[in-house]
């Protein structure tokens, strides 16, 4: 059977990708088939690059989570998505304290972004600088950056970012991006905004966290909205949810949902690649948090492929 990374690059992308987490580095019937990079040609930390795992306090830098899979990446000859520097979740209690002002504020984004990035320098294919900076309707998330610094806070990040390792993608990675709506919208108004202060970006993220039978049917000129501004995007964690339990019509249905999806990305030349937040339903984060639903994945819990890994094989290949 055709492997996934051979048929994505086949197709003229960069790569099929999927995140992994360090604790399950220790399954090595899992490893196996994640280090295969005929399979999966990058990888995401799905954790240990964020902000409560890299500097849980102040001005205290921990990356042996994160150097792990950087590791592991370039052992394996894959490339590395870093995830992410700048998001309101996974926060340390020190930067949500609201103990600080702007400009405080500003040189800790300003500190954070430019260690985490330079300490990857040159290890890194793209980053997500900035993790879903818009609620559904469009308007700014009201975290505690936005909240003390306004959206200058994303061009602080960026900027960082760029002078840490010049040679890195930086992104801005978000979800519901993949219909026209009103965050859609609003992304596309921040991206050119950036680009007509001359702050850096080069593509925008599109999670892909979608549901069985409800892919959007705009999911393709979406993606052609965003290349249209010149910069790339990359579908960065895709998965296709269920309720449970799932049926042999569930997963026939999810096998054309994936086929779906990456026919869109192989259709539009600036979308350089697609990443599954994980390829099995092992590790998937669905179901913890959305009850009575999984499944989500194209590999089940036992490691084992299903209807939807041949959707992405079509989804590359026809
Ligand atoms: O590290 C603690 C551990 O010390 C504690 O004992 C344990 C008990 O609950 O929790 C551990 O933290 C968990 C963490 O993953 C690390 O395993 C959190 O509870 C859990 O909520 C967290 O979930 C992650 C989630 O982001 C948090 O928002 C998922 O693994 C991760 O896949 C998910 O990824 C996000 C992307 O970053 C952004 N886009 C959405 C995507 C899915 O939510």
């Amino acid at each position: 059977t055709a492997k996934l990374n051979t048929v994505a690059k086949a197709a003229g992308k960069k790569y099929l990708g999927s995140a992994t987490d360090n604790p399950e580095l220790t399954d090595t019937a899992y490893v196996a088939i994640l280090s295969d990079n005929t399979m999966f040609g990058q990888i995401t930390p799905g954790n240990s690059m964020k902000w409560d795992a890299t500097e849980p306090s102040q001005g205290t830098f921990t990356f042996s989570g994160g150097d792990t899979i950087a590791n592991l990446a370039k052992q394996n000859g894959q490339l590395l998505r870093g995830h992410n520097c700048v998001w309101y979740n996974q926060l340390p209690s020190w930067v949500t304290s609201g103990n600080f002002n702007a400009s405080q504020l500003s040189a800790i984004v300003s500190n954070h972004c430019g260690t985490l990035v330079g300490h990857y320098k040159g290890q890194v294919y793209s980053w997500d600088v900035i993790n879903e900076p818009f609620n559904d309707d469009g308007t700014w998330r009201t975290d505690v950056f936005y909240n003390t610094l306004g959206t200058s806070y994303v061009s602080i990040a960026l900027q960082a970012a760029r002078a840490a390792d010049p040679a890195a993608k930086l992104y801005i990675n978000d979800y519901n991006l993949e219909s026209s709506s009103a965050k859609a919208t609003a992304m596309v108004n921040l991206v050119k905004s950036l680009q007509a202060s001359g702050v850096p970006i080069d593509g925008v993220g599109i999670q892909g966290h979608l549901i069985v039978g409800e892919v959007p049917s705009t999911f393709q000129s979406t993606l052609q909205q965003f290349t249209a501004l010149g910069i790339e995007v990359a579908i960065t964690e895709l998965d296709i949810r269920m309720t449970l339990p799932s049926t042999p019509a569930l997963l026939a249905q999810q096998k054309k949902d994936y086929q779906s999806v990456i026919g869109a990305c192989k259709a539009v030349t600036g979308c350089v690649g697609v990443t599954v937040w994980d390829y099995t339903d092992k590790y998937s984060w669905v179901p913890s948090t959305f009850s009575g639903q999984g499944a989500a994945c194209p590999w089940d819990a036992n490691l084992v492929r299903k209807p939807a890994y041949d959707g992405i094989v079509a989804g590359f290949t026809s």
